[in-house]
């Protein structure tokens, strides 16, 4: 969940690492350090607990040397709080080498136990390698081999970068189950946790497989596996724009992210539909022939991204005919989960790096199942790792707070409901068609509901001492109101629940007091008017106890007037459409419920945009 940036060249290397830094520091903010090594063999290194800009301050009062070869880091805690000690890069015990960790090692106590004569500076499992490579390089004299040999002896999950002050020009690197990348430049060679390290310096990367080494100098890089084979390796230019990576003007990152969220939709659809059929090239790696046989779906996925799975759920069901499930990363592999050869797996991850589903998806595959993963960051572990992958063009999502990856999320998922549908015959043309063509309107929808901005900031300045909201919905709108609960625990510190409405009445109903704001996602009723008046019913019995009754109503519906305080509009849709529109309102509230309570709104406490540890 640590950020590692790492750099090798004739360019200003201080100044790489922190843009570098910057642009990772959505992966964690605890602290943040980097060190550098001139060619004479001098080094240095600066590290600070606090936000990255607290490491500016402190290089403003005492700067960085000069020299080609540098690593970086921002942290996650794991082992050891966020003090300046517990900061990376490490020195070994005799400063011979310098390094920085992104993971956790597990089998720490055991390699502690054999330094018991060395005094550690920290806390961290990251400093016990440092000072086992520096002993290791007095033994065998060359960095590369010392680096190996103490990889080989490490448990758990790392990306390990490392310099040595004897070989200035050279960094070490090995990733097992935590993410790393290669940026090729002109004379210069970049290693970060993914391309934001290194985009606004050269567009040309290389993803590096699991159990890799990889050395950079600033002519090149060298890939092996632990016993020093060559490993092959791909190439690939970087499709996100750097600029998209910036704030642009914006409050915040989460800010930007929403209003992007328009295009989001409409860059996930481009491409896939073909003469108003839906065709996602990516799945013929598939076969048709596998796909009509698939006769159960899991997917598999944490957080946000299981919300969409939820929503998605509901469109594949309704359209392709196969059953699914949805189930959490981490609790599917614990518990012995019974399939057989035509179950598919999917998972569903913006970073494409989180632990618990690659391991969920690395389970399923030792088990013989197909997976197709449906993932925002081109070439990260998990597609990699999969039969398949449906990208979602959402471009880098830096706010912790997940929004127009959500979006994504769900249309890819639709898409793919509509490719199975295809494939299987499950639906008519015509019906087929209109559903393309009403998917094909949602950007602009979102559009106009990205605009509800200035009604909802109203609301949630007038209710910025709130201490609790519930959030109710049936069907798709259920997930839809688990999604805007987690938005605002996540960054207004709120407490929030999202229910099934007619859950309500078999217990939370306790919960309502007088005053108790409860925002409604009320489905349209023009196609669903079973569903709306269920859920009018709801509100009423709700109100008739207090609660303030916030409505996300479809245009038109007149039918919660009577009973709602606040009704916040949203376009007309199909059903399986709606949660696009309505969650759009709940980012924005809790986006400005946050600003008022003067947070953070991008980095909130606690927190890291993707989780890498189990
Ligand atoms: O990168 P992923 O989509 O796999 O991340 C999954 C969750 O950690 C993530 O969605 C998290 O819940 C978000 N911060 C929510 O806004």
């Amino acid at each position: 969940m640590c950020g590692i940036v790492g750099y090798v060249g004739s360019g200003d290397t201080a100044g790489v690492l922190l843009s570098g830094l910057a642009r990772l520091e959505y992966r964690g903010y605890d602290s943040a350090g980097i060190a550098i090594i001139n060619d004479t063999g001098e080094s240095c290194l600066r590290k600070s607990s606090g936000k990255l800009a607290q490491l500016r301050k402190l290089l403003e009062s005492s700067p960085a040397i000069a020299g080609s070869t540098g690593i970086g880091h921002t942290r996650w805690a794991t082992h050891g709080g966020p003090t300046d000690e517990n900061a990376h890069p490490h020195y070994s015990e005799d400063g011979s080498v310098v390094l920085i960790h992104n993971g956790i090692i597990e089998n720490f106590a055991q390699l502690r136990d054999e330094l018991a004569d060395v005094k550690l500076q920290s806390e961290t499992d990251t400093e016990v390698v440092a000072v086992l490579l520096g002993r290791e390089l007095a033994i065998v004299g060359d960095l590369e081999t010392a680096f190996r040999n103490v990889v080989k002896r490490l448990k758990g999950t790392f990306t390990l970068l490392a310099a040595a002050v004897s070989e200035p020009g050279k960094i070490v690197s090995a990733r097992h189950h935590s993410p790393l990348v290669i940026g090729l430049g002109e004379g210069e060679s970049f290693l970060g946790s993914d391309v934001a390290a290194f985009v606004e310096h050269t567009r040309r990367a290389v993803a590096v497989a699991d159990d890799r080494i990889v050395v950079i100098t600033a002519d090149g890089v060298t890939v092996t596996d632990f016993d020093g084979n060559l490993a092959e390796v791909s190439e690939y230019e970087i499709a996100w724009d750097p600029a998209a990576a910036d704030k642009g003007g914006w409050p915040s990152f989460m800010a930007k992210e929403i209003s992007e969220q328009p295009a989001a939709v409409a860059d996930t659809i481009r491409g896939r539909v073909n003469d108003g059929v839906v065709d996602i090239p990516e799945l013929a790696a598939l076969g048709d022939e596998y796909l009509q046989r698939v006769n159960r779906i899991v997917i598999l996925a944490c957080g946000t991204a299981a919300y969409a799975g939820m929503i998605g759920r509901y469109a594949i069901e309704e359209w392709a005919r196969v059953p699914v499930e949805v189930e959490l990363s981490h609790e599917f592999r614990y518990r012995n989960p019974i399939f057989d050869a035509n179950t598919l797996v999917i998972s569903v991850s913006q970073s494409g790096e989180t632990m618990d589903t690659l391991m969920a998806v690395n389970f399923a595959r030792e088990q013989g199942l197909k997976t197709i993963s449906v993932c925002n960051t081109q070439s990260a572990t998990i597609p990699r790792e999969s039969d398949a992958a449906i990208y979602t063009y959402a471009g880098p999502e830096v706010a912790v707070a997940s929004t127009k990856a959500f979006l994504s999320q769900i249309v890819a998922l639709q898409l793919l409901g509509l490719h199975l549908a295809r494939v299987r015959g499950a639906l008519t043309t015509e019906a087929h068609r209109e559903t393309v063509a009403e998917l094909q309107t949602i950007p602009d929808k979102v559009a106009e509901v990205v605009a509800v901005h200035k009604q909802v900031k109203e609301l949630a300045h007038w209710m910025a001492n709130t201490n609790s909201v519930l959030f109710l919905g049936r069907h798709v709108g259920f997930p839809t109101a688990l999604e805007g609960a987690l938005k605002l625990k996540e960054i207004a510190y709120i407490h929030a629940e999202g229910f099934a409405a007619g859950e309500l009445k078999h217990g939370p109903i306790a919960l309502i007091d007088h005053g108790q704001p409860v925002f409604v996602l009320v489905p349209s009723p023009r196609t669903n008017s079973v569903m709306h008046s269920k859920v009018v019913s709801n509100i009423q019995e709700i109100r008739a106890r207090g609660a303030r009754i916030i409505a996300i109503v479809e245009t038109g519906d007149t039918a919660v007037l009577p009973f709602a305080d606040d009704v916040i509009r949203v376009p007309l849709t199909d059903v399986l459409f709606e949660p696009l529109l309505q969650v759009v309102p709940m980012q924005w509230f809790a986006l400005e419920l946050s600003t008022v309570k003067g947070l953070d709104v991008d980095q909130p406490r606690n927190l890291a945009k993707s989780v890498t540890v189990e």
